[in-house]
C-alpha cells in the first residue's frame, strides 16, 4: 500500500504527544528496507550509509536472518537463563572460537555489556584488595548511556545533569603514549583496567594506532590490570575482520560487543578471558533477556553468515573503492579536512558543522549520520553493492561540493 506524505505527519504528530522528546530526529520515518535501500513512508528511496548505526551489518531483511527468525519463533522464544538453551550455547562456542579462549556473557545492549565489564573491573579490584581502584578511559570516548556508561565515557557534555557520576576512572587522550605512561605511573598499583575502543566512534571515527595499543597491552599486563576492548561498533566485520583487535597480534582480557550482534536484534555480549572468567562469582550479576533463544539464533546466524559467505572481502573491496574516492576528493574539495578509519567505519572530518551536510544528503536519497559536530561518518551494509556504493558517493560528493562553494 502506498502512502501519502499525510501518514508521515500522523506519525510525527503521534510522536510528538507521545513519545519523550530525547533525540533530534530527522523528519522521515522509514517503513521498509532491501539490503543497503530504505524506503520511507511516501515510497522515496534512500542508500542507507548508516546501518541504523553500525547494527544491520548484514542489510535490511537478509533472507537467512528472515529465516532463522521464523524457524525460531515457531519453537521458542524465551524461557529464562536459569534453564540451559542450545542457542545461547552455539552462540557462546562460536563466539570463543572466533575471539580468544574464554567464556561470554549474554545480554541485551552496549551499555549492558559495557555494565557487565564494569562490575568485573569492580569484583576484581575487590579481590585484590584494592582499596581506590582507578580505571584509566579515553577522553572523547564513548561507551553507554547508564551510569557506568556515562562515567566511563570521555565526553563532559553526557556528564553533566545525573548527580555524582562513578568514581574511580581517570581520562587521557587518545593516542597520547606519554599521558598513558604517566597515567600509569600517577596511580601505580591501583589502575585496575584501561577501556578503549580500538576506534572512537561516537566523536569521529578516531582510529588508535597499533604502538598506542600495544603499549596499553604492555602496561596492563605490567601492572596486572585489565585491558577492556570496546567492540560494539567496530565488532562484526565492521573494520574489515570480525573484530578489530585481530589485526593487533594480541587478544583483549575482557570484550564488548552488541550493535552487529543481532542484525537489528537487541542483544550485547561481554566476553571474558580464561584467566579471568571466575571474576564474577555466581548470582554476582544476571538478567532476564539475556541470551533468550531468539537472540542467540539470530546472532548465532550471523556470524555463521559473516563466515560462509565471506562478507569480510566484501568489506574490503568497498573500503578499497570508498578511501580512494573520497581521498582524491579531498584533494579537490578544501573543506575535506580528513578522511580516516578503517574497513567500512569512515570518517570525513569537514571544516564546517555536519549536521547540514547529512541533513542535505538525506534530501538526495543518502543517509549518513553527522558525529562529533564536524565529522560525516559512513558505515554503509557489509553486504553494500559496488553499485550503490558509488551512487552512494556520487551524492555525498555533489553535496559536498555545493558546500565547498558555499565557502567562497
Ligand atoms: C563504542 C560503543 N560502546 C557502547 C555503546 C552503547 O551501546 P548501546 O546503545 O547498545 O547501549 C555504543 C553505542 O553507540 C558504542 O558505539
Amino acid at each position: 500500500m502506498k502512502e501519502t506524505a499525510t501518514d508521515f505527519q500522523k506519525t510525527k504528530e503521534l510522536n510528538d504527544k507521545y513519545v519523550l522528546d530525547l533525540v533530534n530526529r530527522y523528519p522521515i520515518a522509514f517503513r521498509y528496507g532491501v539490503n543497503e535501500l530504505l524506503f520511507d513512508q511516501n515510497n522515496k528511496q534512500y542508500i542507507d550509509f548508516l546501518s541504523g548505526v553500525a547494527v544491520t551489518n548484514l542489510g535490511h531483511s537478509d533472507p537467512d536472518i528472515i529465516e532463522a527468525i521464523r524457524l525460531q519463533i515457531d519453537k521458542l522464544m524465551h524461557t529464562s537463563n536459569w534453564f540451559y538453551s542450545e542457542e545461547a550455547t552455539k552462540l557462546a562456542e562460536i563466539l570463543i572460537q572466533n575471539s580468544f579462549p574464554g567464556k561470554v556473557f549474554l545480554c541485551n545492549s552496549g551499555t549492558e555489556a559495557t555494565e557487565a565489564a564494569f562490575k568485573l573491573v569492580r569484583a576484581y579490584a575487590e579481590q585484590k584488595h584494592i582499596a581506590d581502584p582507578i580505571i584509566i578511559s579515553l577522553q572523547k570516548s564513548f561507551h553507554g548511556r547508564s551510569v557506568s556508561g556515562i562515567s566511563l565515557t570521555g565526553q563532559k557534555k553526557m556528564h553533566t545533569g545525573f548527580g555524582r557520576l562513578l568514581d574511580g576512572i581517570e581520562f587521557v587522550n587518545p593516542n597520547s603514549e606519554d599521558e598513558l605512561v604517566a597515567a600509569f605511573e600517577r596511580y601505580a598499583g591501583r589502575v585496575v583496567a584501561f577501556i578503549a575502543e580500538p576506534i572512537l566512534g561516537e566523536s569521529g571515527i578516531i582510529p588508535l594506532t597499533h604502538g598506542y595499543l600495544n603499549l596499553a597491552r604492555e602496561l596492563t599486563a605490567e601492572n596486572e590490570a585489565l585491558l577492556v576492548l570496546d567492540e560494539i561498533q567496530t565488532g562484526f566485520g565492521r573494520t574489515g575482520t570480525l573484530f578489530a583487535f585481530e589485526t593487533l597480534g594480541f587478544s583483549p582480557d575482557v570484550m564488548t560487543l552488541a550493535k552487529g550482534l543481532g542484525s537489528g536484534f537487541p542483544i550485547g555480549a561481554m566476553i571474558v578471558a580464561e584467566k579471568y572468567e571466575s571474576v564474577l562469582a555466581k548470582g554476582t550479576h544476571g538478567t532476564t533477556f539475556g541470551g533468550n533463544h531468539l537472540g542467540a539464533m539470530i546472532a548465532y546466524e550471523t556470524i555463521r553468515i559473516i563466515q560462509t559467505r565471506d562478507i569480510l572481502s566484501n568489506v574490503n573491496s568497498c573500503s578499497d573503492i570508498a578511501f580512494s574516492r573520497l581521498r582524491q576528493l579531498q584533494q579537490n574539495l578544501k573543506i575535506i579536512k580528513e578522511v580516516r578509519g578503517k574497513g567500512l567505519h569512515i570518517g570525513i572530518e569537514v571544516s564546517v558543522p555536519a549536521r547540514p551536510i547529512a541533513e542535505k544528503c538525506l534530501e538526495k536519497g543518502l543517509i549518513v549520520n553527522a558525529t562529533g559536530d564536524t565529522v560525516i561518518r559512513i558505515m554503509p551494509p557489509l553486504t553494500i553493492s559496488s553499485k550503490y556504493l558509488n551512487d552512494g558517493l556520487d551524492i555525498l560528493e555533489g553535496v559536498l561540493s555545493e558546500f565547498q562553494r558555499e565557502q567562497k
